[in-house]
């Protein structure tokens, strides 16, 4: 039986080590943090993910933070982070000192698989250099390979088991092999690239055109918002063309840990490397990067309607999760929203049923009959199926929609105003 060590228990890691155990490989975790080594011990997925807690209790996993473990595995998958720092710099510290570890333990002939994003260029320059300077010879007794994660959370349909991959690899025997691995191991496409820098640009344009185009309806938002123009309408209307269109839809800001990020992973190495500014990308950051702020600008003309200060107004936070149904709140334009509400002066409440040990209200209805003002920054089921009536007779004021997901028309019979993101 092969052996697959998995390197970062997160998001990515964890289901792919359970897909693996569940495939029949012999699998070991490594992770450095303690408290989801722990929960891996205790049977508690450490991350909300639906193939993982469906699979999890019967496919366990052991999980260490010591790379002497790893000695006698023939594959190695890294699936450690890649933030930016606050000035949206890329680190790639954890991918540095993953591939140090790695790289100091493995065994000769092994396969070595980067599942982290990262830009084009982090194989050749930073990876190989690596494994080399612990002595292997990369492609000839240490396979190293790229197969960027496009795992989505949440996602009812698309998961570890059948999304479609892309690989890339410095040696045809090394692509061979890493392709047979995900062959085994995911029912979806398995692309093989002609070259490794390659499969590192599929995964931050996927990331980047998906950017860009939520840049363009934050953009639409905003004029249509002055136009009295629906845009949610807009874009379901010009959904009905059968081709040549994608409909993707504003919102109160950008969230998690891919789509604010990895564009930065380009941006940052082109203009580096060669001296290139892809200043598209950068203005499609720029206009997600502000939305936090305008809902906040859309609640304070609001309050200015019915003469009512930002200052001293109790204003609820709907959800602290950057998408709906997921605890996770990496990059969360939520936390974005409440800093400008502070700003402001107004009493912040939240609450996120994802998230209950950051809110500070822990039922639905408490945090209805505190606030005069809301704000919906996710769009958890708890939300959207929520009872319209509840914000009527807790005499909320205001509802301003981050996600344009609630019903306008209920809402304004209520006699509530109601603004969206553009409606
Ligand atoms: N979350 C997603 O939806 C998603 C989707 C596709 C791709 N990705 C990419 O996959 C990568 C991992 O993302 P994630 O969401 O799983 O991150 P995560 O933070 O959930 O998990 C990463 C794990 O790696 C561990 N770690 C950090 N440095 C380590 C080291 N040196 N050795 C061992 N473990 C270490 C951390 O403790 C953490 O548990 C990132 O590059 C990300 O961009 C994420």
């Amino acid at each position: 039986m092969e052996k697959v060590a998995v390197i970062g228990l997160g998001y990515v890691g964890l289901p792919l080590a359970v897909r693996a155990k569940e495939k029949g490989y012999d699998v070991i975790g490594v992770d450095l943090d303690e408290s989801k080594l722990k929960s891996i011990a205790d049977g508690v997925s450490p991350v909300v993910d639906g193939f993982v807690e469906e699979y999890f209790l019967t496919n366990p996993i052991d999980a260490t933070s010591d790379f002497t473990q790893i000695a006698d595995a023939d594959i190695v998958l890294i699936c450690v982070p890649t933030p930016v720092d606050d000035n949206f710099v890329p680190n790639l510290g954890p991918v540095k000192g993953a591939c140090a570890s790695v790289a100091k333990h493995v065994k000769k002939e092994a396969l070595v698989v980067l599942e982290s994003t990262v830009n084009p260029g982090v194989s050749e320059e930073i990876v190989k250099p690596i494994f080399e300077e612990a002595g292997f010879t990369v492609g000839t007794d240490i396979y190293v390979a790229h197969c960027p994660e496009r795992i989505n959370p949440g996602d009812p349909k698309w998961n570890v088991t059948n999304i479609p991959r892309v690989v890339g690899a410095f040696s045809a025997k090394g692509l061979a092999k890493a392709v047979a691995f995900y062959e085994k191991v995911v029912d979806g496409e398995i692309r093989p690239m002609k070259s490794i820098r390659e499969a590192e640009a599929v995964k931050i344009v996927e990331n980047s055109f998906r950017d860009i185009n939520i840049a363009f309806v934050n953009e639409l938002a905003q004029s249509f918002d002055r136009l009295g123009i629906d845009i949610k309408d807009v874009i379901d209307g010009a959904s009905t063309k059968p081709f040549a269109f994608m409909p993707h839809y504003p919102a109160c800001g950008i969230g998690g840990h891919c789509i604010p990020v990895d564009p930065y992973y380009l941006i940052e190495h082109a203009h580096k490397k060669v001296g290139f500014n892809h200043v598209f990308m950068r203005r499609a950051r720029a206009i997600n990067n502000y939305m936090p702020h305008y809902t906040v600008e859309k609640l304070q003309d609001a309050l200015n309607d019915i003469k009512m200060p930002m200052n001293g107004t109790t204003v609820a936070v709907l959800g602290l999760a950057y998408k709906a149904n997921v605890d996770d709140v990496r990059e969360s334009p939520s936390y974005k929203i409440i800093k400008h509400l502070e700003k402001q002066h107004a009493t912040v409440i939240t609450y996120d049923p994802f998230v209950l040990e950051e809110s500070t209200e822990k039922t639905l209805e408490n945090t209805l009959k505190e606030a005069d003002a809301i704000i919906v920054a996710t769009n958890h089921d708890a939300f959207t199926d929520m009872d319209l009536g509840l914000l009527a007779s807790h005499d909320v004021k205001i509802v301003i929609d981050g996600k344009n997901c609630l019903d306008k028309d209920a809402i304004e019979k209520h006699g509530i105003a109601y603004h969206g993101i553009g409606r």
